[in-house]
């Protein structure tokens, strides 16, 4: 089986021993305490779920602007976006104490981790500025990645950590949030060889679909883990859990039974087009894909990024960076001449026209208007949940008002 990045076995930071996590939740109890921006929570989820190895906890300063530079650790390990724990307050913390770090994302602000402050450092305009222009490629404050990352504070709070929850995603997703190691046990378990991960923050439509189909089909591979994120997304996006059922629902109906498991991973999206691709990348090696799907604009938003730079960026990686190869889809979309969808680019004698194409805007207000989107876009399945869901939307919005 593929190996994890830059270990041998897992590292998930999840204290797994029930005895040894009361003892160091009675202890947090005691600890100076901060509570964490959500993008900070969701690191701690993926630290804690294994997805982040061989990373023991959050970066400090040098390896944050390391990595944000150069895609490596001061220490040389390969890493494409920087996992920190930035905040304006440090009242109460020291070095070389430890800290419990509460979660945002649940009422109350319960403990999700104790951590072993390495080093508080201030981040300097400058060295800000650098790190989202080098993740981001913009430094656009309406790029809603670079809106967060510029907001989260403005001192580094690096060091280990050792988890004791993974906030709310095994509660409100219990079939499908998975860790790595779970994950891994699986396609184990299954026999797997060739793995295909499907990255997506959406629900899938029929292009989506039959662009896991296609790399199925040409890697010969054993199966495909459909992994969707389910942490924070801009507004407007789906709900995980109407994604979720979406998702489900086309697999019990489209695919062949026991070749496709229906995954998710506790992550706030980031936007950052290539850079999330490349660490889409390592955390699905992490989890025993032995490829990850890389489509049109993949983790992009607006226009910030080329179609396909999320692609181009896996060729300028160094040599042996990453084991996992990504499975490269050009724009696919349903062919009216051939009656089915195709990769654009490999059709010919098409025009524009020859393509079923229909605006996301125009999808979506389709939808909560009741209408069935055609089939050739959306199954009829997906949309009676989405037409459901965005009917809801709209009756409660006029209620609102
Ligand atoms: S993402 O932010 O998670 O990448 P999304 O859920 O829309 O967004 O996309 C999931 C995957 O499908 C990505 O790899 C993306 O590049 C790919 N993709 C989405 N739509 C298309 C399309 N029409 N043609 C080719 N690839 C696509």
């Amino acid at each position: 089986m593929i190996k994890p990045h830059g270990a041998d076995v897992l590292d998930p930071r999840f204290v797994d021993s029930d005895e040894e996590r009361s003892a160091l939740l009675s202890e947090a109890e005691f600890l100076p305490s901060m509570t964490l921006n959500s993008a900070a929570a969701a690191n701690v989820v993926m630290l804690g779920a294994g997805y982040f190895t061989p990373l023991k906890g959050f970066m400090n300063l040098a390896d944050a602007m390391s990595v944000a530079t150069d895609m490596k650790t001061t220490d040389g390990l390969f890493w494409p976006v920087p996992v920190v724990n930035f905040t304006d307050d440090v009242n109460g913390l020291d070095v070389n104490r430890r800290i419990a770090l509460r979660d945002p994302n649940v009422a109350g602000n319960p403990i999700m981790a104790v951590m072993d402050v390495e080093s508080i450092e201030e981040v300097s305009d400058e060295q800000l500025a650098t790190m989202t222009e080098k993740v981001f490629g913009t430094l656009d404050a309406s790029h809603p990645g670079v809106a967060v990352f510029q907001n989260m504070g403005r001192y580094c709070v690096a060091g280990e950590i050792r988890v004791l929850s993974l906030s709310y995603f095994a509660s409100e997703f219990g079939d499908t949030f998975k860790t790595a190691v779970e994950i891994r046990d699986e396609i184990s378990e299954r026999g797997w060889e060739t793995v295909v991960a499907f990255q997506t923050r959406n629900p899938m439509h029929l292009a989506h679909e039959e662009l896991c189909r296609m790399a199925q089909e040409r890697l010969n591979a054993d199966g495909i883990v459909v992994h969707m994120l389910l942490g924070r997304l801009k507004k407007g996006d789906i709900p995980a859990s109407v994604r979720d059922a979406c998702i489900r629902k086309m697999v019990d109906v489209y695919f062949p039974e026991n070749t496709v498991m229906v995954n998710g991973y506790g992550f706030d999206m980031l936007y950052a087009g290539p850079r999330e691709a490349v660490l889409h990348a390592v955390f699905r090696q992490n989890m025993g894909a032995t490829h990850l799907i890389v489509g049109r604009d993949h983790a992009g938003v607006g226009d910030y990024y080329g179609p396909f730079d999320a692609q181009t960026i896996f060729d300028e990686l160094p040599e042996g960076a990453l084991e996992i190869k990504i499975f490269a889809g050009d724009h696919t979309a349903w062919s009216n001449k051939l009656n089915r969808v195709v990769m654009m680019g490999e059709v010919e004698d098409h025009a524009p026209e020859d393509f079923a194409v229909l605006s996301g805007t125009r999808l979506r207000e389709m939808l909560a208007e009741g209408l069935a989107p055609p089939a050739e876009i959306v199954r009829p399945e997906v949309a009676q949940i989405l037409m459901d869901y965005y009917q809801q939307e709209a009756r409660q919005t006029a209620v609102g008002e």
